[in-house]
């Protein structure tokens, strides 16, 4: 059974499952270029149609061989109508065509569970806002309920949600929810219980943008939690209601970044993104400790975009009661692709397939489609063996150069993984400036990550168990990695698994044996405001007009051309 899934969103993905498994997913941005492209069921959507292409093609299969279509969308539901969106890719005579759509938050849910590997869970899915409550019943597939804590209005969206899945059925059991206009604008600041919002609210103060939340988590690590150490941002109430206090905020709001000056260089900015980031910490841990005194299973399965809070995420590991929190790579927007997909599978089927965590979704782009590319843009080029390539970057690597890595099907969600990635010296304290400088355009205060080999993580980091999706943090205990570590020794680390990938975990230990440190720098492969890249094209045209020195392209060596 082929069941295709849309994440009609920001983050907008689509994902093809066959039988209940992922074959292929690719988020819109990878394929149109242009970060965090909207996907749309209502309306032509070229992005959509691209990516439906993508999938179907990879999988080697027809539209007319789709058994159903289910779509999320955190937006209002208008009519899912896929002979607007698709375009030329409607095939006639697909009238009949199975579609569902699916509420946002159960997108995460059935997401995030599906690599849970157990039978019993809580799902917590956190984000800045899902389905609209009052289209609930509009919706194809419901959800079903077990007695839950509710505080969200009619005229109200969905902010945090947790479900209860106890081995056979889904159910929802906590949902907080704020109100909003007709035309979804916030009805007021006080109503409105959306941790997510803080972090914009943050981003806006300090960046002057409301999207930089990655930004103000760098800055947090500047900053010192005991300025603000009596200050309550948000608060959970003993019935379960959230009160986010913006009031208190707006007090401590007293010099906007407009003048744009070094937001490191000035305490009061690095407090703030401190503050934030403590009360996130907090607030989790709380909300996982009243969620789990109502439901006490051994596992969480988390998701939702304020998941990807690496340092948030470890202290609730650390701090909060769950045995295990199970976490894959794609908690934003993109996931509920899957999840949407999963959802109607269990519809039609009642089973609930399971995988173990991965994030490689992306096509395989063969040896000749990369010759023709690299022909194509006339780069001189060299062929190697798989173990003379990995000691070729590894050389490269450990002798200061910087590296593109492209190598099989890319990554679903925000983080290179180790198939899309600019790869570094881990041990250089002048490789962060280069790249901060000529390829990543990033800000000074802003970390890199290391990925590391999985079974010496420990000699490096202090983590307990596994990081393969990098949303997890450790703390340095070595000083040769002044390159991944952070001012307050946090590293957003990368555990690579020999058997999950092979082939970046031999050029980690390739690594190791030149330099005695199994870990690279590891960072996306894209530009500053770039989506990371997809295909071998987005590759070449990346590396041609960044600062790296040579790129490892399947079997094939580039050099920077002179
Ligand atoms: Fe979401």
């Amino acid at each position: 059974m082929w069941i295709l899934g849309i994440s009609a969103s920001h983050n907008g993905a689509v994902a093809l499952l066959r039988d209940g498994k992922v074959e292929v997913a690719i988020q819109g941005e990878r394929l149109s270029r242009s970060k965090r492209q909207d996907l749309y069921i209502h309306q032509p959507s070229p992005a959509l149609r691209d990516c439906v292409d993508y999938c179907l093609k990879a999988a080697g299969i027809t539209l007319a061989e789709i058994d159903a279509v289910a779509a999320s969308t955190p937006w209002q539901h208008n009519e899912f109508d896929l002979r607007r969106s698709l375009g030329d890719l409607w095939q006639p005579g697909k009238e009949a065509l199975k579609t569902f759509t699916v509420p946002h938050h159960l997108a995460h849910a059935e997401y995030a569970l599906h690599y849970a590997g157990t039978d019993s869970a809580l799902i917590l899915v956190i984000d800045g806002s899902g389905t609209f409550e009052q289209e609930r019943r509009n919706i194809t597939i419901q959800e079903r309920e077990a007695d839950p804590i509710k505080h969200i209005q009619e005229r109200a969206k969905e902010s945090i949600s947790a479900y209860h899945y106890d081995g056979d059925t889904l159910s929802l059991v906590y949902r907080i929810g704020y109100p909003v206009n007709q035309e979804l604008r916030w009805a007021s600041e006080r109503d409105h219980p959306s941790l997510g919002h803080i972090w914009e609210w943050a981003s806006r103060y300090i960046f002057q943008d409301d999207s930089e939340a990655g930004k103000v988590m760098g800055l947090a690590g500047f900053g010192n939690p005991e300025t603000f150490k009596d200050v309550r941002l948000i608060e959970l109430l003993e019935d379960g209601r959230v009160d986010v206090r913006f009031d208190v905020l707006k007090t401590m709001l007293t010099r906007p970044n407009k003048a744009g000056v070094e937001a490191e260089s000035d305490a009061h900015y690095c407090d703030i993104a401190a503050l934030v980031q403590e009360e996130t910490n907090r607030f989790l841990v709380e909300l996982a400790r009243f969620l789990h005194a109502r439901a006490p299973v051994a596992n969480l399965c988390y998701a939702g975009g304020v998941a990807l809070n690496g340092i948030a995420n470890e202290n609730l590991i650390l701090n909060g009661p769950f045995e295990n929190v199970i976490q894959n790579g794609s908690c934003e927007d993109n996931g509920t692709a899957v999840g949407a997909a999963l959802a109607a599978h269990h519809q039609l089927t009642g089973t609930r397939p399971r995988e173990p965590v991965n994030d490689f979704y992306g096509r395989d782009y063969t040896e000749v489609e990369i010759a023709d590319c690299l022909t194509r843009f006339g780069v001189t080029h060299t062929k190697f063996e798989r173990d003379a390539l990995v000691e070729q970057a590894a050389d490269a690597i450990a002798s200061g150069s910087v590296v593109g890595w492209f190598q099989g099907g890319s990554e679903f969600g925000p983080r290179a993984l180790g198939h899309r990635n600019i790869l570094a010296d881990a041990r250089s304290e002048a490789i962060k400036p280069v790249l901060d400088r000529k390829i990543k355009r990033r800000e000074p205060y802003r970390p890199y990550a290391p990925a590391v080999i999985e079974e010496a993580v420990q000699d490096f980091f202090e983590i307990e168990g596994v990081s393969p999706v990098m949303i997890r943090i450790g703390w340095s205990k070595d000083d040769r990695l002044p390159a991944v570590t952070h001012v307050d020794r946090t590293a957003r680390v990368q555990t690579v698994n020999r058997d999950h990938d092979p082939l970046f975990h031999a050029l980690l230990s390739a690594i190791g044996e030149r330099t005695g440190v199994p870990v690279a720098l590891s960072t996306s492969y894209n530009m500053a405001g770039e989506p990371i890249v997809e295909s071998p094209e987005d590759a070449l045209r990346t590396f041609l007009c960044s600062g790296m020195d040579a790129l490892f392209i399947g079997p094939f060596r580039v050099d920077r051309p002179d």
